[in-house]
C-alpha cells in the first residue's frame, strides 16, 4: 500500500476530521506545467467562477467529515441554484425568449455513472433530479416535459423560478433585441442588467461545474445552468451534455465547462481535457489544449465568445483556461477554505 491510501484509509478509517491536508506524491506518470494551487491535495473541491466560494463551503463540509465526492457535489451545486442573486444557474436565472426559465444540469460519479436533464422547467434543484435520473432510472438524459414529470413523481416541488427581477431584464431585452438570441448573451445583452460589466466578469458568468476529490480519492463532478439567456425556447446547452460540460474517469481526472456550450458541445470538450490528462497533460495545459481547439475553428472569433474550462487530476491538482480574461475558480481544501483563482486566459 503507498503512502497515500495508507494516510487516506487512516484518516477515514479513524473517522478523524481531516484537519490537514492530505498531500499527494508527485510520482505519477502526470507531467506539465502545474497551476496554482500546483500541489496535490485530498480532499479538495474546486468550482467555477465567484459563487464558487459559497459552493465550495457547501461541499468541504461533505468532504471534511470523510464524504462521498458526489454528495459533495450535490451539496455544492445547490448553492447556486437557491440564490436569487445569481441570475444563470437555478431559480431567478434568466429566461429564454420566450420568457420561460429552463434548466440544464449534470452529474457523474467516480464509477463513470451518470445522469442529466436538459431544457427542465419549474424544479428548483435540477442538479439533485439529475442524481435521481443516474440513480433511480436506467437512463443518463431526460429532457423538457419528460424530465418535469419524473421530478415531481420523486416528490420535486413545482414552482414558479422567473422573479420579478429576472422578468424585468427579459422585457428590458425584448425591447431592443429583435427577439435574436446572440452567441454569447450572457456576456453582452444582459438588458437592464450591469451597466459597463465586461466579458467574463463577475457579475455576469454563468454556469457552476464542480469538481471534487473525497479521502478516498474518488472523484465526482456537477454542473448546473440555467443556460444562454433569452436562447430560442428548446435550446441546449453544454452543461447536461456528458462529454462536454462535464467528465469523470476516475482513473485520470475530472473536467467541467462554463461559458458559450455550443461550442463545448462541438468539441466535447470535457471529455477532450480528461483524455489530455490521460496522456500526461496537467490540467492547466489540457484546458488550455482544449481553448485552443476551439480557437482553431474557422468560424470561431476568439473576441466574440467566452468558454473556460477547469479540471481536477487523480492527484487533486486543479487547473483552469479561457477563452477571454475574467474567467475566475474557487478551490477548497484543508489548507485553503475561500481560495478564488483568477483564470488564465488566451486573450
Ligand atoms: N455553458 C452553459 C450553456 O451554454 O448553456
Amino acid at each position: 500500500m503507498d503512502r497515500r491510501r495508507f494516510l487516506q484509509g487512516a484518516s477515514v478509517a479513524s473517522g478523524v476530521l481531516l484537519a490537514q491536508p492530505v498531500r499527494v506524491n508527485a510520482g505519477s506518470a502526470v507531467s506539465g506545467a502545474s497551476t496554482a494551487p500546483a500541489d496535490g491535495v485530498l480532499p479538495r473541491v474546486c468550482s467555477t467562477w465567484d459563487f464558487g466560494v459559497a459552493a465550495n463551503q457547501a461541499a468541504w463540509k461533505v468532504l471534511s467529515t470523510g464524504g462521498r465526492a458526489l454528495d459533495a457535489v450535490e451539496a455544492g451545486a445547490r448553492i447556486p441554484e437557491a440564490d436569487l442573486r445569481n441570475h444563470s444557474v437555478g431559480r431567478a436565472g434568466y429566461p429564454d425568449r420566450d420568457g420561460k426559465v429552463t434548466l440544464d444540469a449534470s452529474i457523474m460519479d467516480e464509477n463513470g455513472d451518470c445522469g442529466a436533464v436538459a431544457a427542465l422547467e419549474h424544479i428548483a434543484h435540477p442538479i439533485s433530479v439529475a442524481r435521481r435520473v443516474m440513480e433511480r432510472t436506467p437512463h443518463v438524459l431526460l429532457v423538457g416535459d419528460g424530465a418535469l414529470q419524473f421530478a415531481m413523481e420523486q416528490g420535486f416541488p413545482k414552482e414558479e423560478l422567473l422573479t420579478p427581477e429576472s422578468r424585468e431584464a427579459w422585457q428590458a431585452w425584448l425591447k431592443t433585441a429583435k427577439y435574436k438570441p446572440s452567441a454569447n448573451s450572457e456576456i453582452r445583452d444582459y438588458g437592464v442588467g450591469p451597466a459597463g460589466s465586461k466579458p467574463g466578469d463577475a457579475r455576469n458568468h454563468d454556469t457552476i461545474g464542480m469538481l471534487a476529490i473525497d479521502a478516498r480519492g474518488n472523484l465526482s463532478g456537477a454542473c448546473t445552468t440555467s443556460g444562454m439567456a433569452w436562447k430560442l425556447h428548446g435550446r441546449v446547452g453544454d452543461s447536461p451534455i456528458i462529454g462536454a460540460g462535464l467528465y469523470v474517469d476516475n482513473e485520470v481526472g475530472a473536467a467541467t465547462s462554463t461559458g458559450v456550450g455550443e461550442e463545448v458541445i462541438r468539441n466535447v470538450g470535457s471529455f477532450l481535457v480528461v483524455e489530455l490528462m490521460r496522456q500526461g497533460r496537467s490540467p492547466e495545459d489540457a484546458c488550455r489544449e482544449a481553448v485552443e481547439r476551439i480557437l482553431k475553428r474557422k468560424s470561431v472569433r476568439g473576441a466574440d465568445i467566452q468558454v473556460g474550462f477547469l479540471a481536477m487530476d487523480k492527484r487533486g491538482r486543479v487547473g483552469a483556461w479561457a477563452i477571454q480574461k475574467g474567467f475566475s475558480y474557487a478551490v477548497c481544501d484543508a489548507g485553503k477554505q475561500d481560495a478564488l483563482i483568477p483564470g488564465k486566459s488566451t486573450y
